[in-house]
């Protein structure tokens, strides 16, 4: 047995995991038939609880930046968008507007009669309407289905769920994999029942997290384009780190970026977004098989309130659209 079919064995899947399904299900295929393309971005940190009761957890930085402002570019730019984040991690749209600064959006006005009128500040207006006017457009449309995470085990159920529900759209779907996943975790056999003793020292044995790309690229939905994020600390070392995970999950024939393959060949096109921590907001490399190239964002850009992740989905969606094209039955009889 696969050490990720074991995981899956031994660990317990999330209760809403068939609902979800189907409701993944009647979600993409109402925007396929309405011609969208689809994209599953995941996000936020997962939490890995030391007891079955968990009082403890070990958890990771991530508050889920990227994938939260990803999904409104990729809504923007006319995808159909599941977006599976941690709860309590960072939402598309009421992300610009922080907790601790909600009440900067209002100001009261004094009326003649001494009572007060609420009314929003004059400052926030414009940035208020721009995204208050998407958030309609997007509720309208209904192109945006959140479902929500917690712990390690409960993400990689539903990633696996999420992603065989996909599979059959083909290369119509993108998979945008920037959670901050999990090496480590504690098997339920091992799990405490109760909440460890604070009496004497702890000492963990934490077991690897299976990586489940491989299954993901060549079991669950082998047809995507699955774009995933390369995280390190270490410059040094980051390029070479991402170049291996390309290698190691992408199918093999490297060719194939160019799109002009046969589409009966099952493919998979991948892409390894490479981060480091520090500078994730201001640069990342796009590493296909062929290609290694900077995307940064300048000082005055940053000073503007622009994104990366602006650059980042539009990059992606133009790989994207030749992707597909280049898997149509018309593309491989050429
Ligand atoms: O949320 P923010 O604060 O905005 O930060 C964004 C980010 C830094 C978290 C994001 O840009 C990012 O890099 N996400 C991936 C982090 C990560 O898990 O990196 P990794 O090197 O550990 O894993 C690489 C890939 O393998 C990831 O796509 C992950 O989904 C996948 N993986 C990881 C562990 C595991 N057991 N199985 C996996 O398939």
């Amino acid at each position: 047995m696969a050490n990720w079919d074991e995981f899956f064995a031994k660990e317990q899947a999330p209760a809403n995991l068939k609902e979800v399904k189907s409701t993944i299900n009647a979600f993409a295929a109402s925007h396929r038939s309405a011609g969208r393309d689809i994209v599953f971005v995941t996000s936020g940190g997962t939490r890995v609880p030391l007891e079955e009761n968990a009082v403890r957890f070990i958890d990771n930085f991530s508050i889920g930046t990227r994938g939260a402002s990803s999904v409104e570019y990729f809504l923007e730019q006319g995808y159909a968008v599941i977006f599976l984040h941690r709860q309590g991690s960072l939402q598309p749209f009421s992300r610009n507007f922080p907790s601790h600064d909600i009440l900067d959006l209002l100001q009261l006005k004094d009326l003649p009669d001494g009572s007060n009128q609420l009314e929003v500040n004059p400052c926030k207006v414009a940035k208020l309407s721009k995204v208050l006017k998407m958030y309609r457009q997007v509720r309208v449309s209904g192109t945006l289905l959140m479902i929500e995470f917690n712990s390690l085990f409960e993400y990689l159920f539903l990633l696996r769920g999420v992603a065989e529900s996909l599979a059959c759209h083909g290369p119509n779907v993108m998979l945008y994999l920037a959670a901050a996943v999990s090496d480590f975790y504690i098997p339920s056999q091992s799990r405490p029942q109760h909440k460890i003793s604070s009496e004497v020292p702890l000492q963990l044995n934490l077991v690897q997290v299976p990586k489940m790309m491989t299954p993901l690229v060549k079991e669950w939905i082998p047809r995507a384009f699955t774009v995933s994020f390369k995280l390190e600390t270490d410059v040094n070392i980051i390029s070479k780190k991402a170049r291996q995970s390309l290698a190691k999950y992408s199918h093999q024939n490297f060719a194939n970026i160019e799109f002009k393959l046969n589409a009966n060949i099952n493919l998979v096109v991948k892409v390894v977004v490479s981060n480091i921590l520090q500078t994730r907001k201001k640069t990342v490399v796009m590493i296909t098989p062929t290609q290694e190239r900077a995307i940064w964002m300048s000082d005055s850009e940053l000073e503007a309130g622009q994104e990366i992740e602006e650059k980042i989905v539009a990059d992606l969606k133009e790989m994207h659209q030749q992707f597909i094209a280049s898997s149509s039955p018309r593309a491989s009889n050429t």
